[in-house]
């Protein structure tokens, strides 16, 4: 076994444990059904991405095959150039958290931590040190002794970490590690996983469902859908210029007007809606649908006296008034046919808008984007 970090490094330093992650155009078949198809993705080393998805998307079946749980049917695997899609998980090195992977509820939480160490044949007396070292990290050094059903939802989950990189994985592979936690503690929980993993250094691969924590805590997020990727770059990249309306939909609140192109005019196009509203945004070409969809953010949406001079502008009619605590989010009808969300900043003594009033709305053409159909692009160009 080469030297590993816990027994000799106690240093806060990134101890850049990580190795890059290739995958390389992975597909995965059950019969006809392709839960993967040509999957291809570079995590690099030291990296924190996360797979984002619906639910059915691929994203475990992506990670059982990194970890060895599944085979491929195609496709392959390599960390740091050398392919492991071969090897059977044991000699993959990876560590893992899995929500279905539970502690081991006979074994007391050091025991827990040194199994994969155990399994390793490392020495009782280093195993002892690890373990201690690791449980220190995780901040449950007085912990050892205890059984799982004794320790809360949030400890359970830390030392499941503690067991995943006890044995100095370059890679992690954390599959909804915080799933099943309140609201608050996952917050917590999350800045303490970033926290580790950066301690570390470790590369690590995480899914969730909830697209808010994947904002917070990934370095590059990867949009899966139907097996396929849909697009990979930093939380700002996707949030700021989602390269597919279905991006622009599962990575944040998002408004999705549907029309028809009407002019395209160097980078702006303006589409005319169902409810015949012509409105503008920047043009994304090659959408791969029938109808332009012109997506803008809630909290870009302006309304009242914020309108301005902005080229959008719209009448319109508030239909339901939510208060969210720092915010005001209103749905404002603008056509018989079209609605937009609007989200503005609460602010204290400000007259708040109320069901029925009338009221101007609109947004800045470059805080929108119109996803414009590869067949109107050449009708269309002015
Ligand atoms: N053993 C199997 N046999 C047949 N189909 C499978 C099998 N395992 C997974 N699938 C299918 O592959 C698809 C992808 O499943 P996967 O578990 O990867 O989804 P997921 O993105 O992790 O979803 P969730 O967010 O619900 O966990 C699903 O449609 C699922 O039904
Ligand atoms: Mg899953």
């Amino acid at each position: 076994m080469p030297e590993l970090g816990f027994s000799s490094c106690p240093s806060t330093e990134p101890r850049g444990l990580g190795k890059s992650v290739q995958v390389r155009l992975a597909s995965k078949f059950y019969g006809d059904f392709a839960a993967l198809k040509d999957v291809t993705l570079t995590v690099n080393p030291g990296e924190f991405l996360t797979l984002l998805g619906p639910s059915g998307s691929g994203k475990t079946t992506m990670m059982m095959a990194i970890a060895g749980f599944t085979d491929l049917s195609s496709g392959t695997i390599l960390i740091d150039e050398t392919r492991i899609d071969h090897l059977p998980p044991n000699r993959r090195n990876i560590g893992v958290v899995f929500q279905h992977l539970a502690l081991f509820p006979h074994m007391s939480v050091a025991d827990n931590v040194a199994f994969p160490l155990r399994m390793r044949g490392v020495p009782e007396d280093e195993v002892r040190v690890r373990v201690r070292r690791v449980l220190e990290l995780v901040e449950l050094p007085a912990f050892g002794e205890r059984l799982p059903s004794q320790l809360s939802g949030g400890q359970q989950q830390r030392v499941a970490f503690a067991r995943a990189v006890v044995f100095d994985p370059p890679v992690l592979l954390l599959d909804e590690p915080l799933g099943a936690l309140d609201r608050k503690l996952r917050e917590s929980m999350q800045a303490e996983l970033k926290r580790l993993q950066r301690q570390l250094g470790i590369t690590t691969i995480m899914v969730t469902h909830d697209q808010e924590e994947a904002l917070t805590i990934s370095d590059r997020i990867a949009v899966m859908s139907n097996g396929q990727l849909e697009q990979i770059g930093s939380p700002e990249e996707l949030y700021q210029y989602p390269a597919t309306p279905f991006v622009a939909d599962f990575v944040g609140d998002t408004n999705r007007i549907m029309g028809t192109v009407r002019t395209i005019a160097g980078e702006f196009c303006t589409i005319l809606t169902t409810g015949a509203i012509e409105c503008t945004g920047q043009t994304r070409h090659g959408h791969d649908a029938s109808v332009a969809a012109l997506v803008v953010r809630p909290e870009h949406v302006l309304v009242g006296q914020e309108v301005a001079d902005v080229a959008n502008r719209f009448d319109g009619v508030i239909e339901n008034v939510t208060y969210a605590g720092d915010s005001i989010k209103y749905v404002i009808r603008i056509s018989r046919e079209d609605t937009l969300v609007a989200r503005t900043r609460n602010v204290r003594h400000q007259p708040r808008l109320r069901v029925g009033d009338a009221t101007i709305v609109g947004w800045r053409p470059d805080d929108a984007v119109v996803f414009v159909p590869m067949n109107s692009i050449s009708e269309c160009r002015n």
